[in-house]
């Protein structure tokens, strides 16, 4: 089984949603720990609650980024994953960070990339007019919320939704899309593609055909 350590900033529950994933006997990867930027983070506990070991470093213990980036790092180290999943992390990583597990880190974002990277996400998709969102697991580079498409699902946008309700109905195809993603990536299905290699397809998560 492949070894899977992820960085968290908040409530975890797609950091959860891959543990659960993870339990059962025939899943390919499993978590080894969770680290998380915030100490007040909900997922740690979480983490914890399930044996997962946690370890919190807060930005504003260290003096500059670089420093902080090296703690993450040192704490990444000792779990020795094979595969550095981003879930709700809300650093952007250096390359320095990336190097040495480039091709190995995923991360998920709450829109349908390459539309909204960033911030405020769920608005900006109510604010342009979109009927549809949804979310998508990438491969993480060094710009932000680019790099390779591992997997989408979408959902509807309806005419009275907020960017809470929005995200609240994203979230839950999250929760799907993730451990297909880490599923395609452990088993050895799907690899950052090299030197021009075209990827195959993505899946889409929720599609009624597939
Ligand atoms: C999720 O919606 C995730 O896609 C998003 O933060 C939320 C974390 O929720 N990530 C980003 O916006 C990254 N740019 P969770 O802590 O319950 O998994």
């Amino acid at each position: 089984r492949k070894r899977v350590a992820v960085l968290i900033s908040g409530g975890g529950s797609n950091m959860l949603a891959l543990a659960d994933a993870c339990a059962a006997p025939d899943f390919p990867a499993e978590i080894v720990g969770v680290i998380s930027d915030k100490k007040a983070a909900g997922g740690l506990a979480k983490a914890a609650a399930r044996g997962i070991p946690t370890f919190a470093l807060e930005r504003k213990d260290y003096a500059s980024k670089a420093e902080h980036e090296a703690a993450v790092l040192e704490a990444l180290a000792s779990c020795k994953p094979d595969i550095v999943c981003l879930a709700g992390y809300m650093r952007l990583l250096s390359a320095e960070f990336i190097r040495p597990y480039a091709g190995r880190i995923l991360n998920i974002h709450p829109s349908l990339l390459p539309l909204f990277p960033g911030l405020h996400t769920h608005q900006r998709a109510i604010d342009a007019g979109m009927r549809v969102a949804g979310c998508t697991v990438h491969f993480v580079t060094e710009g932000m919320d680019e790099g390779p498409i591992l997997a989408q699902a979408a959902v509807p946008v309806l005419t009275d939704d907020t960017a809470e309700t929005l995200a609240a109905r994203v979230l839950t195809v999250e929760h799907q899309t993730y451990p297909l993603a880490l599923w395609l990536v452990a088993s050895g299905e799907r690899a950052f593609p090299h030197d021009g290699e075209k990827s195959k397809a993505a899946p889409v998560c929720n599609d009624p055909q597939a």
